[in-house]
């Protein structure tokens, strides 16, 4: 008998995942989400904030970071009550941050908290989600300037609905590079401007800092830059972004060239492998406590 495929169900339908998830839909509720706890964003963005520190000086937190994300996890937790979440407040606050095989959603309610606070208009609601402890969908969404990336396993990666892919530049000596120049100890100080050193002497174009890792991420996906690395970053910052990147045609992985675990606290996000091989051979490398 003739298969009949049901074009739309097929679309809908996670078929990789071998299971009847609806991915489609979730993205979508996500991406609604998102753009309903941008209104929140933009409209604290330009007026004063109580700002409080969590782990330093410079890693900050505002009354918005915790409104968004108890928008979007009570919101999605009504509608998928057999989910599981990891959000970055709820992790500070001392939940555990637990990944497992069930669906599981990975949320930065203000990825760029600082720019947040200082109105430098970077900043991104960042909505992941893992089925089996693989990113199989995410929404980052950038308030200020109203830009809404996505990307769903196998079905390509968006800006505004339009297709986004990766620059096709491949040789480090013509890249431009993004990183960021915050550290928490000594060691991460030391290795980092090791690192810009090393990298510039080789002949890198130059380095960018947007003060979001997921903006970054999306920088790459969307190939306004070739490569970004980083040390010291959650599984929050990178688990929807990664997504866009992979799905934009690009690569994530750790830093050291390896497979991307997103609870290691590093990665590396670029425009093709090879340009990950080169980076390699120029960097020192970080290891930092896991999520
Ligand atoms: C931070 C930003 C920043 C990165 C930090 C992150 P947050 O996220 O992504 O670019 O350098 O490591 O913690 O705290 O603003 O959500």
């Amino acid at each position: 008998m003739a298969c009949h495929i049901n074009a739309h169900a097929s679309f809908n339908k996670d078929i990789n995942m071998g299971s009847d998830y609806n991915i489609e839909e979730f993205i979508k509720t996500a991406e609604e989400l998102a753009r309903e706890a941008g209104v929140l964003v933009r409209d604290a963005y330009k007026k004063d904030k109580a700002v409080e520190s969590k782990s330093c000086a410079v890693d900050l937190v505002t009354e918005t970071d915790t409104k968004v994300e108890e928008l979007l996890i009570s919101r999605l937790r009504k509608k998928y009550p057999t989910h599981k979440f990891i959000g970055e407040e709820s992790t500070v606050s001392g939940e555990p941050c637990l990944w497992t095989d069930d669906p599981t959603w990975i949320i930065d309610p203000v990825d760029g908290t600082m720019n947040f606070v200082h109105s430098f208009p970077f900043v991104g609601i960042c909505i992941g989600l893992s089925i089996k402890k693989e990113i199989v969908g995410g929404v980052v969404y950038n308030p200020i300037y109203d830009e809404m990336f996505q990307a769903i396993k196998g079905k390509g990666a968006f800006c505004n609905n339009k297709p986004i892919k990766v620059s096709s530049q491949n040789d480090l000596k013509l890249s431009l590079f993004i990183t960021e120049v915050g550290f928490n100890s000594q060691e991460m100080l030391d290795v980092k401007v090791a690192n810009y050193k090393s990298l510039l002497e080789a002949g890198i174009r130059g380095f960018r800092s947007l003060g979001s890792a997921a903006l970054n991420m999306c920088h790459i996906a969307r190939g306004s830059a070739e490569l970004y690395y980083e040390y010291g970053i959650h599984c929050w910052d990178m688990a929807a972004a990664s997504i866009i990147v992979t799905e934009a045609g690009g690569v994530v992985m750790d830093t050291t060239g390896g497979p991307l675990d997103i609870m290691n606290r590093r990665c590396v996000a670029a425009s093709s492998g090879s340009l990950v091989k080169e980076f390699t051979k120029h960097v020192k490398h970080l290891q930092l406590q896991r999520d």
